[in-house]
């Protein structure tokens, strides 16, 4: 038989009470008539048993120890084994130690009470025994929560892993790709540059392949030196470019020779150089390269033009492409064809005044190996 109390917005407590004595049982349903708990009463250990099979809500359950048939005790005992989250408590009179200890031991008993009991006492022992299972019954959902959240929190490490990884892939298949991208744009750029050198030597076609000989020299030299690769790649596109200035330049002034120039063609031809650095001025990595272009005919020892720059103050690049410049004109220029060796004569006796002194033995061991067309 069940009776139910006032409800609260939490689930109200249920809880069972078994005694054989139905002057007790009224007493106790009286005692908790006001109270916001669902109370179950049972007769005997066997009628407490069915209305515990039957409800899993039971929270409490208070038997009495002196009952035909089955004892207090070994009731708590089948509780215990049925509804192990029970607490369970005895009701006994003062001299029952052992039934008490018994309780203990074989019914996992939460505590016992006295009979005859004060009223008091029994609603303060089931007031505390509530709060207990309540906080039992939150520690273990609260720990169901914490496993669930574990396993779903292994489950997001596993997901997230799996999708670092698939963006890693992406990430280094886009960088791939974007290499790729960079090296057809470097090589595309380098074509342009050398197509713009073939536009310098088709201006004036007596020169033959001077811009690409002398970039084949500059570069050569550039590599015997051990120069950094990127400063080689400026002293290269400068080689290839160190004309371009000319491309201006009116026909009969490009087919004059130097010594045969007056005061004003001798100033426009000296032009072409700083023309040349402000061309590749607009590209902005060939700054460098620009440079070069601009100091292509500076002379070692400061006689040469736009800057009259000496020594080492004439950039390195710079040096480097003059004695490229000399050479390829006097073996390969237009009537010119001397020899080798008489040209690297000339050269030898020049350095420190026309060329860099420190530059000469690179040239001179590269030189005769190089594929240079005419
Ligand atoms: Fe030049
Ligand atoms: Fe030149």
């Amino acid at each position: 038989m069940a009776t139910s109390q006032f409800s609260s917005s939490d689930v109200p407590m249920e809880i069972l009470f078994v005694d054989d004595e139905k002057n007790i049982l009224s007493s106790l349903k009286r005692l908790f008539m006001y109270k916001e708990y669902i109370i179950n009463l049972a007769n005997s250990g066997e009628e407490g048993l069915e209305i515990l099979k039957n409800n899993p809500h039971i929270g409490i359950v208070v038997s009495d120890q002196r009952m035909p048939y089955m004892s207090g005790v070994d009731f708590l005992e089948k509780v215990r084994e049925l509804a192990p989250d029970t607490l369970r408590i005895l009701l006994t009179g003062y001299a029952d130690i052992e039934a008490v200890a018994d309780a203990i031991n074989r019914g996992g008993a939460y505590r016992y009470i006295a009979k005859p009991w004060k009223d008091e006492e029994m609603v303060q022992v089931i007031a505390e025994a509530v709060k207990r299972h309540s906080l039992v019954k939150e520690n273990k959902n609260l720990q169901i929560i914490v496993a669930r959240q574990n396993q779903e929190l292994k489950k997001w490490n596993a997901e997230l892993e799996i999708d670092v990884q698939q963006q890693s892939m992406e990430i280094q298949n886009k960088n791939d790709k974007l290499q790729e991208l960079n090296r057809n744009l470097q090589k595309s750029f380098k074509h342009t540059i050398m197509a713009f050198a073939g536009l310098i030597d088709l201006r004036d076609i007596s020169t033959g392949n001077h811009s690409h000989n002398v970039a084949e020299i500059a570069v050569a030299i550039a590599r015997q030196m051990e120069l950094p690769a990127g400063e080689t790649e400026a002293i290269s596109i400068a080689a290839l470019l160190h004309d371009i200035g000319k491309i201006g330049m009116p026909d009969n002034l490009l087919k004059k020779n130097l010594s045969d120039m007056n005061e004003y063609e001798r100033a426009a031809y000296e032009k072409h150089s700083v023309l040349g650095q402000n061309v590749v001025k607009a590209v902005d990595h060939l700054a460098h390269s620009g440079l070069y272009i601009r100091n292509h005919h500076e002379l070692y020892d400061g006689s040469g033009f736009p800057d009259k720059l000496q020594g080492e103050s004439i950039p390195q690049g710079s040096r480097i492409i003059a004695y490229a410049d000399y050479y390829e004109r006097a073996v390969y220029g237009p009537g010119k064809g001397r020899s080798i060796d008489s040209v690297l004569k000339i050269i030898s006796a020049a350095r420190g005044s026309r060329f860099d002194p420190l530059i000469f033995s690179a040239f001179k061991e590269v030189i005769r190996s190089l594929p240079l067309k005419v």
